[in-house]
């Protein structure tokens, strides 16, 4: 038998193709879309995971060149995120209607990819683990990352080994808590700003990453609101309500309180 690796093989083409299982009657034409975009946002979900647990170990490594190289991929990824959110707006509320309820509780919300990024991002809850039954997949990579330093813990450390006057608090913060702001460290930040342009630089990839993600909640909030308007959500929250109130929040705080003082 000839076992030469071929395109199918390597990437498990026929496995792949098999993923996609409508639970409609007929099936309704619009639900493989539904599941494709899903689908896709997992494996993209994957790889930035993949990307941004790079970039901690290059900041850990103090290789800031190649750091920020996988944060521009990981921007470019967080684009293209977003840009997909146009493609399911071409389903009408009526389309979506049409198999909504084969859904059952079934959610974005239930996707432990996303809660994984919050929490490597500093959005840690433990209510985020518990969702999800003991010894599953999903709930043993919360709980690995639930303990972990975050991303923002690993350029607090780097920055200070650069040589930068990082508050001791800052280093050895509580990392399963939310990033609060902090003066002390604002007037650091404020400092790499005015004069150290290669790490004012990385920076700013930060802060584009924050609003990446702040700008894909507010697309998905707005893309909710035109298909379901104000129906809950089948994962049971009030929906479009609920999804308002993750809006506007920074994940990286310091970043744009600073940006007033400079
Ligand atoms: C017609 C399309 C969609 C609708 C109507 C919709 C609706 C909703 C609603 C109502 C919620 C709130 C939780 C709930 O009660 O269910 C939610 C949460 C969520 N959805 Fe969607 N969604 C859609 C597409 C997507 C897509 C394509 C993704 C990509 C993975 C996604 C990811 C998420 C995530 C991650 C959450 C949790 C957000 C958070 O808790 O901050 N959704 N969605």
């Amino acid at each position: 038998m000839d076992r030469s690796v071929t395109y199918g093989t390597y990437l498990a083409v026929d496995e792949l193709l098999a993923l996609q299982r409508p639970r409609s009657e007929g099936p309704e034409h619009d639900e493989m879309l539904f599941i494709v975009i899903h689908q896709v946002y997992e494996l993209w979900f994957k790889q930035v995971l993949h990307e941004v647990d790079h970039v901690i170990t290059l900041l850990d490594a103090r290789d800031p060149f190649r750091a920020q190289h996988s944060l521009k991929r990981i921007l470019t990824i967080l684009k293209v995120l977003v840009a997909q959110l146009d493609i399911l707006e071409t389903m009408t509320p009526l389309e979506f209607q049409s198999f909504r309820q084969r859904l059952e509780a079934a959610s974005g919300f239930q996707s432990d990819q996303f809660r994984q990024l919050e929490f490597v991002l500093g959005n840690k809850t433990r209510a985020a683990i518990d969702r999800f039954p003991e010894g599953q997949r999903a709930r043993l990579a919360l709980e690995a990352r639930f303990d972990k330093p975050t991303l923002w813990d690993a350029f607090l450390k780097y920055l200070s080994r650069e040589g930068y006057a990082v508050p001791a608090s800052q280093l050895a913060r509580d990392v399963t808590m939310k990033i609060e702001p902090s003066p002390e460290l604002q007037t650091t930040l404020i400092d790499v700003y005015r004069r150290d342009p290669q790490h004012a630089a990385m920076c700013e990839r930060l802060v584009d990453l924050d609003e990446g993600l702040q700008e894909w909640r507010y697309r998905h909030v707005k893309m909710v609101q035109r298909t379901i308007g104000a129906k809950i959500g089948t994962g049971g929250s009030s929906g479009a309500q609920y999804l308002a109130t993750t809006l506007m929040t920074p994940i990286f705080p310091d970043l744009w309180e600073i940006r007033s003082k400079l």
